[in-house]
């Protein structure tokens, strides 16, 4: 057998190689300690999933023979300690987080065929950053569930733990909202979508679909039960003309909107000046918050242009009456509104880099994705800030530099290097460095009408993302990774992942 260390993806921040290996048989237990038994049982589930091993779970501290987890109370969260000898495996983390890292670490150990074993080794491992996420746009294409439980599965393979579900968009809403059938019946279906090939042609096929509340909710718990907190997206006050479709009342036309057949940024958004918008939002949120538990809703902000709101007389007297300076200050009110109904409910706040301008809800924290200036101000004003800038973290960009022979995509150029480039505090005055929560990548799918085709703009990219998130600075290599990737996508192939092969030339 060999004893070779076999490639990690995310690289732990110590690992100490020591000779032998441990062989799991099908009388290998796994013993918990420290903590309810039911904190191994997701653990126990990834590791029979992978060696096809029964590994049941024993109360007992038996010798031999044996993987023993065991909760830590003074470790870091998603922190662990592995360690690996002939005769046992110990996996000590500070949360039930830190032993589902931990999992994943052992899980990348195991040969992808023959007899499963892990090399003796110890490790010292937590994350860099505790925001480690990944965005997948679901508006201008959707895709069904059993992807997106694969695209779980394969962030918790790299330790990456927020999933950002981008719901709500001009070319389609995506979430069922039970005191607004509308949004769905309506605002889901557009008449056409343009060509992969001529943006500007329409291919005049109906197009759309949604999810329905109960398909969200068994999302979130199959997220949660991997440890990924899943951020809701529900645009505003842009993004909106889908729900304009649905309920012509919200927009300062009042009339006249289709859900949005082709890409770009409309003028139709949410009339600012009218109250029925905020009882709508707040109504939809209600929604949102009672399926997705996390502390952050996200709800979008950029992209909003002024036209309408220039023209429109009830905007114009909520300018004035609010005594705002002009209809940035507009959108700035707006936002806060809608904070302070999310603090109220005991949830955050949290939009793209847009809801800086005309000024910052007080609480808000910044998603930096037009490059990182937004995000570097915001953390300077003391704000929390999440980095996903559009020169590194933008997997709908090209990743290759022959653009004639990749299928058509947005635009844009972020290879693989780039990605691993990425630093989050680049930029950062040391004593705001805490303020960033951390980084994503983003997938917007207008060029993207299959999950094969989503697969292949994401991984590997996603994979450098994953180690610049989790692993400290000083230990970036990318040429290390490089070599390390060549023992990964065997990996991603095992999981039928269609990666694009950055091997290939
Ligand atoms: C964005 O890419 N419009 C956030
Ligand atoms: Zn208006």
């Amino acid at each position: 057998m060999s004893v070779e260390t076999p490639a990690l993806v995310p690289q732990p921040q110590l690992l100490r190689r020591e000779a032998g290996v441990f062989v799991l048989d099908s009388g290998t237990r796994i013993n918990m300690s420290g903590g309810s038994p039911a904190a191994a049982a997701p653990c126990a589930d990834v590791l029979r999933a992978a060696t096809g091993l029964p590994l049941p779970l024993v109360q007992d501290e038996l010798p031999g023979n044996c993987l023993h987890m065991k909760l830590a109370p003074d470790m870091d969260s998603e922190g662990y300690q592995l360690r690996v000898t002939p005769e046992m495996v110990q996996l000590l983390a500070g949360d039930e987080a830190g032993l589902f890292c931990g999992t994943q670490t052992l899980r990348q150990f195991l040969p992808a065929e023959g007899m499963p074993a892990f090399p003796c080794l110890s490790i010292e491992d937590g994350p860099r950053f505790r925001w480690r996420g990944l965005h997948l746009d679901v508006g201008r294409h959707l895709y069904p569930p059993d992807f997106l439980r694969k695209t779980l599965d394969l962030m918790a393979l790299h330790k990456l733990n927020r999933f950002h579900w981008h719901l709500t968009e001009d070319q389609g809403w995506r979430l069922e909202i039970k005191g607004w059938p509308q949004l769905t019946e309506v605002g889901a279906w557009r008449a056409a979508s343009p060509l992969p090939a001529d943006r500007h042609t329409l291919d005049g096929r109906r197009y759309g679909s949604f999810y329905s509340q109960a398909e969200a909710r068994a999302l979130v718990n199959y997220a949660l039960e991997r440890h990924i907190t899943i951020v809701p997206e529900i645009e505003m006050p842009g993004h909106a003309q889908a729900a304009l479709a649905s309920y012509p009342h919200l927009g300062c036309l009042g009339e006249g909107y289709d859900a949005r057949c082709h890409w770009g940024i409309s003028d139709e958004v949410f009339c600012a000046g009218n109250d029925a918008v905020f009882d709508f939002l707040e109504s939809v949120l209600l929604e949102v918050m009672a399926i997705f538990p996390g502390e952050f809703i996200h709800i979008g902000g950029d992209e909003c242009p002024k036209t309408r709101w220039q023209a429109c007389p009830k905007c114009q007297v909520r300018i004035q009456r609010e005594g705002l300076r002009d209809e940035h200050e507009l959108q700035s009110w707006f936002i806060r509104r809608v904070e302070r109904f999310l603090n109220g409910h005991g949830r955050r706040l949290i939009g793209w880099d847009e809801i800086l301008e005309g000024g910052l809800a007080p609480g808000a924290t910044v998603m930096s994705w037009r490059g990182s200036a937004g995000g570097i101000a915001a953390a300077s004003a003391g704000h929390d800030v999440v980095m996903s800038p559009n020169t590194h973290c933008y997997f709908d960009y090209y990743q290759r530099e022959d653009r004639e022979s990749e299928p058509p995509a947005i635009g844009g150029y972020v290879p693989l290097e780039r990605v691993y480039d990425f630093d989050p505090v680049a930029g950062i005055d040391p004593a705001r460095q805490s303020h960033v929560l951390g980084g994503q990548g983003n997938v917007w799918t207008e060029y993207m009408p299959t999950s094969d085709q989503v697969e292949y703009m994401t991984w590997p990219r996603a994979a450098a993302l994953a180690e610049t998130l989790w692993t400290a600075a000083p230990m970036l290599d990318y040429g290390d990774f490089r070599l390390r990737l060549r023992g990964h996508l065997p990996r991603l192939a095992g999981q039928g992942v269609n990666y694009c092969d950055p091997f290939r030339c």
